[in-house]
């Protein structure tokens, strides 16, 4: 196998974003984003997780878990496909077509697009499986062991929540996880996002 560079070395992302309030219907994403459970955090996070400037990531792949009214929980997962035209004007129309795509029953999975899958599946489920596919899986949270003191190599997957963080009823799930932090400031998710990626990119070109 041909070697690579230093500079072509890539640490695959995952994340998982979730919201115990993001709507599950296409139907009740409107205008105000805001209204659809906070819908806008979840567009920008999607935006700070795929785009560059003039470009895509290319190594990203996003969970949304959606625990809002009326049909929840949803798990949407993005990863990137050549053949999806995502556009960061319509991101919210994105997500409306996917969830329109949602299938009723559990356990069935619906590709909505190149790169877009659909079902219903809860928070709790989608940890246990990343967990049990061999990925190390961080919760992001202000208090934490700093990023920087890891050694990441692309199995990671963090997870992170909403402007209202987890439930208690997600406290016993989570206390098994390790917590990492990125700053001692309480950040919005879509900043957290960023400097993750920014710490991964300084990463590879320090390999
Ligand atoms: C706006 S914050 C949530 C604030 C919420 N009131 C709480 O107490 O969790 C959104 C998410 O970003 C992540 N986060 C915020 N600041 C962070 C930090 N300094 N380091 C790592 N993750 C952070 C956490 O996952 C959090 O759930």
């Amino acid at each position: 196998m041909e070697e690579k560079n230093k500079s072509e070395m890539q640490i695959a992302r995952e994340f998982v974003y979730y919201s115990q309030n993001a709507v599950t219907s296409g139907n009740m994403i409107k205008d105000d984003l805001m209204k659809a459970g906070r819908m806008d955090i979840a567009i920008n996070v999607l935006i700070s997780a795929f785009f560059l400037s003039h470009d895509v990531r290319k190594d990203v792949k996003l969970h949304l878990i959606f625990e809002g009214p009326p049909t929840p929980p949803v798990h949407i997962l993005i990863e990137y496909d050549e053949d999806l035209a995502i556009s960061k004007k319509d991101v919210a129309g994105l997500i409306k077509r996917i969830l329109y795509k949602c299938p009723s029953e559990k356990g069935k999975t619906v590709k909505a697009f190149p790169g877009c899958f659909v079902e219903k599946k809860s928070f709790e489920a989608l940890v246990d499986e990343l967990d049990k596919s061999g990925k190390n899986v961080f919760l992001l949270d202000k208090k934490g062991t700093d990023i920087r003191d890891l050694k990441l190599n692309g199995n990671e997957v963090f997870v992170l929540g909403d402007q209202d963080g987890f439930p208690d009823s997600k406290r016993h799930l989570l206390k098994r996880i390790d917590k990492i932090t990125v700053s001692p400031k309480m950040l919005f998710a879509s900043q957290v996002l960023t400097i993750v990626h920014n710490e991964i990119d300084r990463k590879e070109i320090s390999q």
